[in-house]
């Protein structure tokens, strides 16, 4: 078994590192949440890193406008806290690649629908949804996949379906793949400390 030491990035809500939160409060995962970095001081994620007692860090090009020292300082807190795992909730920056290499390409990140499609520059937030409606597909969903230097093409680790009725709206398919978002990114998480899946 392989337990890491999680350092979370997130820019909004953070509803996916709270589900990972829960996971661990439940003891369903041995890994353990060290740290959060988000680039936005009033993100809901910081919220729910003080209720959780996680400590977090708002660093961004307002707080550090030097993109190497923004770097620099990143890497400092992966190395102060002994981080192995980087987990990727709704981060919309890229990762330098020097932080990717510092934890040895060991990051994740998901994505709201089924990758390799719907994925890529630009596609994020509803904008996902509203292509994946536009295109009349009958299926969509959520992956877990690694990240390199490019949006969205590293390795895919897990993805699970949801049904695209008639009726769904962006919004309402929206919501029906974060349900299944708060489960699979625990699932991702326990399968790597099984070695079930690997980078
Ligand atoms: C999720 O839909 C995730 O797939 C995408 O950004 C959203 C983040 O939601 N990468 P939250 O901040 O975890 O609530």
């Amino acid at each position: 078994m392989k337990c890491f030491n999680i350092a979370f990035f997130a820019s909004h809500g953070g509803s996916n590192m709270q589900a990972v939160l829960e996971s661990v409060n439940q003891g369903r995962l041995c890994s353990k949440p060290a740290l959060l970095i988000s680039n936005n001081s009033e993100s809901g994620a910081i919220q729910k890193a003080k209720k959780y007692g996680l400590p977090y860090f708002h660093i961004s090009s307002l707080t550090h406008p030097i993109e190497n020292e923004r770097t620099a300082l990143i890497i400092s807190l992966l190395e102060k806290y002994e981080i192995d795992l980087i987990c990727l909730a709704g981060y919309m920056k890229l990762l330098p690649k020097e932080v990717i290499d510092k934890v040895n390409g060991q990051v994740l990140n998901i994505h709201p629908a089924l990758l390799p499609a719907f994925g890529g520059n630009g596609m994020y937030g509803m904008k996902v949804h509203e292509a994946v409606i536009n295109s009349k597909e009958k299926t969509s969903g959520a992956t877990i996949h690694a990240v390199n230097n490019e949006y969205d093409k590293g390795k895919i680790l897990l993805k699970e379906s949801v049904e695209v009725s008639e009726y769904d709206t962006p919004q309402s398919l929206a919501d029906k793949i974060l349900t299944v978002e708060h489960i699979i990114y625990s699932k991702a998480i326990r399968m790597l400390e099984q070695e079930i899946i690997s980078f």
